[in-house]
């Protein structure tokens, strides 16, 4: 692998333990302003300083980032249906590599929708932009989107997407934890991270699905709203950053959540002391 394309991926995927924390905040792209992201930069900052990696689109980046933050950047490059349409497959590539490059990010990412009505425009999409990313030392992160029918998300189905982006040469994959996930690590011969997807019933349920993602094969997650739509969203990444840097359980997690919340609800009670 080329100097360049090895040095963008340590970036993000930590060499100390191969293992990465990834925080999504490119839901609006499709969504809009969706719940708890209304206002980027306030949602942001303040969880900067314990993600390895920021996943956004150029128009966030530009407007909601500070350009002098020390955080690599997985920018999001694909888009073009919204959640008002039924099928969201329909997607092409919305930024060029020229301008990856221009903001100097650490990995484009982009959506594929295997067995989708645009499954193949979905493909080639991919297979261009492994073809630039190639040119230029830029990896690539193949998404594999279901649009809204979240039920598609078993390890038969995300094998294959996972395996098919494999073979098209991304660098790495963003799929889902599942049952039998390690059928979907075993297929994959890229590094896989998780997305959370919709918020979960409770913490401990975001922890367990970190844990047994980990242990899994997993090198990390690319989670968003199960951190961001949390009340205490500090706490729940510095739990995750736990289980994914210093091989916390899940129970060790929930106690380093408890006391994250526990300090702060000090700080907002008495914030001169503190
Ligand atoms: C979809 O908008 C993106 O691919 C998200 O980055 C991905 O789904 C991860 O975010 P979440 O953990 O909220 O599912």
């Amino acid at each position: 692998m080329d100097w360049g394309m090895n040095n963008r991926i340590s970036r993000m995927i930590k060499p100390s333990t191969g293992r990465t924390v990834m925080l999504a905040c490119d839901h609006g792209y499709f969504m809009g302003p969706t719940h708890k992201l209304e206002n980027p930069r306030k949602t942001i900052e303040p969880l900067l300083p314990y993600a390895d990696a920021l996943g956004v689109t150029r128009g966030v980046l530009r407007t909601s980032v500070d350009p002098r933050a020390d955080i690599p950047i997985l920018l999001r490059v694909s888009g073009g249906s919204s959640i008002l349409k039924e099928d969201l497959s329909d997607e092409e590539i919305t930024t060029s590599i020229k301008d990856a490059l221009r903001l100097n990010v650490s990995a484009v990412a982009l959506s594929i929708f295997v067995g989708s009505s645009h499954e193949k425009q979905s493909l080639i999409n991919l297979s261009k932009l492994v073809d630039e990313g190639e040119e230029y030392g830029m990896p690539v992160m193949a998404i594999t989107a279901v649009g809204k029918e979240l039920e598609k998300r078993d390890a038969k189905y995300l094998a294959l997407a996972c395996r098919l982006a494999a073979e098209i040469g991304v660098q790495m994959v963003k799929t889902y934890y599942c049952e039998d996930f390690t059928r979907v690590v075993d297929g994959s011969p890229v590094p896989l991270v998780v997305a959370g997807g919709p918020k979960l019933n409770s913490v401990e349920d975001v922890f367990n699905l970190v844990h047994n993602a980990l242990e899994d094969g997993a090198v990390g997650v690319d989670m968003g709203r199960n951190i961001w739509q949390n009340e205490n969203p500090v706490a729940v990444i510095k739990a995750i950053r736990a289980i994914t840097h210093e091989n916390a359980n899940a129970k060790e997690a929930l106690q380093i959540f408890e006391t994250e919340k526990t300090d702060k609800a000090k700080r907002v009670a008495n914030p001169a002391r503190l």
